[in-house]
């Protein structure tokens, strides 16, 4: 696999009279010149797309299976020069990011396994002249804009239900690390996707220009975005209101992590490290906040800040480094003056609490204690390396806690009551729920939020129904 720059469209590696500079976040250093395209190139690729659908829709499940799985497999062997390149345009560890290539390799397994068994029902009659059936079909041209944070895995949740389903897809991908979507489109091209099929378009200045043409193209027929809430609500009324097309929306969260006292205090420790400290706090499933029982609140806390503390930070590629670097300034602005609000309002930072002297891009793995529901970092979605605790006195105080937020993503508790574990789970307002495990996903999991976390799930079973029709077929006039 060699360093792609170009755009891919319609099967053609395309370059730009403007092209923008990929920069590695650990150091600022420029990695290399990906095209700045447009609307009207979105439009180019979004036509290829439409041209491929109908013989790509044609070939049976077991041969685009057989893409996938070569695809795949070309992922799997090439995974070590994955893991260096998504480490060194997002900045996450090599470690985590060979965790998140295997991640995203294995949607290409599963989707092109699962498109199989994308059966209809056999419906029984009212009226012995009709039989009824449901067939289930590809969409059509489906147009995604994915995340920084997870350069690999967040492209291939949504292209490889789409293409294993028989649909052709456009993406665009962020400007700060596209490089790993040109090398998933390399790998997808030796493994025999025909052109057309799997359509990358780079940009920089108009993101906006490529998803209004996402949203209002009438050849698109379903759309997929991970992002904000504020972005997604906009992508997704446009969506609707212009062509009416299928809407898939994976957006912000405020995933509490709740501590009961009857929890096993290590593993609380450990699983809300690795929940909170996952991408250096970049991930929209991390724990955002950790509501922590009054009888272990400073046991916990100790615990907390004393592992917090030996946390290793730096460039992605030193061994033994556990956490990178932001992805850019603005994101460690906002960390910095949602700490310092907090801090000014009465918090007090156990560990950390500065940016850290690994670099400009660089954030110390802090734990604040005393933090109070009005703040900031128990209101937004902080996305750094910062863990707010908010100390609590009942069960039913935790999760009045963990349900006022207008987000619904995930959530997390400690406990070793299983009655509690039950009552809990049911009563807390979020798509996904961990009991005692501060890491779940996978593929075979619907991944998607409640309330103004989403639409629609991704992964798993119903991760494929999202990029099927359904059809209802009546056959009438039986004697
Ligand atoms: C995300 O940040 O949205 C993805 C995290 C995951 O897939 O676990």
């Amino acid at each position: 696999m060699s360093l792609r720059s170009d755009a891919y469209i319609d099967g053609q590696w395309r370059g730009g009279a403007k092209r923008f500079a990929v920069l590695n976040p650990a150091t600022q250093e420029q990695i290399a010149e990906v095209p700045d395209l447009g609307a009207a190139e979105a439009e180019e690729a979004i036509a290829a797309a439409h041209r491929a659908f109908p013989a790509w829709a044609a070939k049976s499940a077991k041969e685009r299976a057989a893409v996938m799985r070569a695809w795949y497999d070309l992922m799997m062997a090439d995974i070590d020069r994955l893991a260096a390149l998504i480490s060194r345009e997002g900045g996450k560890p090599v470690a985590e990011a060979k965790g998140e290539a295997a991640y995203g390799a294995s949607f290409m397994e599963w989707f092109g396994e699962e498109a199989k068994r994308a059966y209809g029902r056999t419906i029984p009659t009212t009226t012995a002249t009709r039989r009824y059936v449901t067939i289930k079909q590809p969409i059509g041209v489906c147009a995604a804009i994915t995340p920084w944070n997870f350069p690999m895995a967040m492209i291939t949740r949504k292209a490889a239900p789409a293409i294993a389903a028989g649909n052709t897809i456009v993406l665009k991908p962020p400007s700060q690390t596209p490089l790993t979507a040109l090398a998933l489109a390399e790998l997808g091209e030796r493994a025999g996707l025909p052109a057309g099929v799997f359509n990358v378009v780079t940009t920089h200045d108009h993101t906006s220009a490529i998803g209004k043409a996402f949203c209002e193209s009438p050849l698109v027929r379903k759309f997929s975005f991970t992002g904000s809430t504020e972005v997604g609500k906009k992508l997704g009324a446009a969506c609707v209101g212009s062509t009416v097309k299928r809407v898939s929306l994976e957006l912000g969260g405020n995933a509490p992590l709740i501590v009961f006292a009857d929890a096993d205090l290590d593993l609380a420790v450990r699983g809300t490290i690795a929940s909170k400290f996952r991408n250096a706090g970049q991930t929209c499933v991390c724990a955002n906040r950790i509501l922590v029982e009054d009888a272990i609140y400073d046991a916990f806390s100790k615990k907390l800040a004393e592992a917090v503390a030996k946390l290793k930070v730096g460039r992605g590629d030193e061994p033994g480094v556990e956490i990178g670097p932001l992805i850019d300034g603005k994101a460690i602005e906002k960390v910095e003056r949602m700490v310092a609000e907090a801090l000014a309002a009465g918090a007090v930072a156990l560990t950390g609490g500065k940016k850290h002297d690994a670099g400009a891009q660089f954030y110390a793995p802090t734990v604040l204690a005393n933090v109070t529901r009005e703040m900031r970092v128990n209101r937004e979605e902080i996305f750094g390396p910062v863990a707010p605790l908010i100390r609590f006195k009942s069960e039913d105080e935790a999760v009045s806690i963990a349900n006022d937020t207008p987000f619904g993503l995930a959530s997390y508790f400690f406990t070793r009551d299983v009655n509690r574990a039950w009552r809990v789970a049911e009563r807390i307002e979020s798509g996904m729920v961990s009991i005692n495990d501060g890491i779940f996903s996978n593929e075979v999991i619907p991944f998607g939020g409640w309330k103004e976390s989403g639409l629609g799930r991704e992964g798993g079973v119903e991760g494929l129904e999202e990029y099927l029709e359904t059809k209802f077929v009546n056959f009438g006039g039986f004697v």
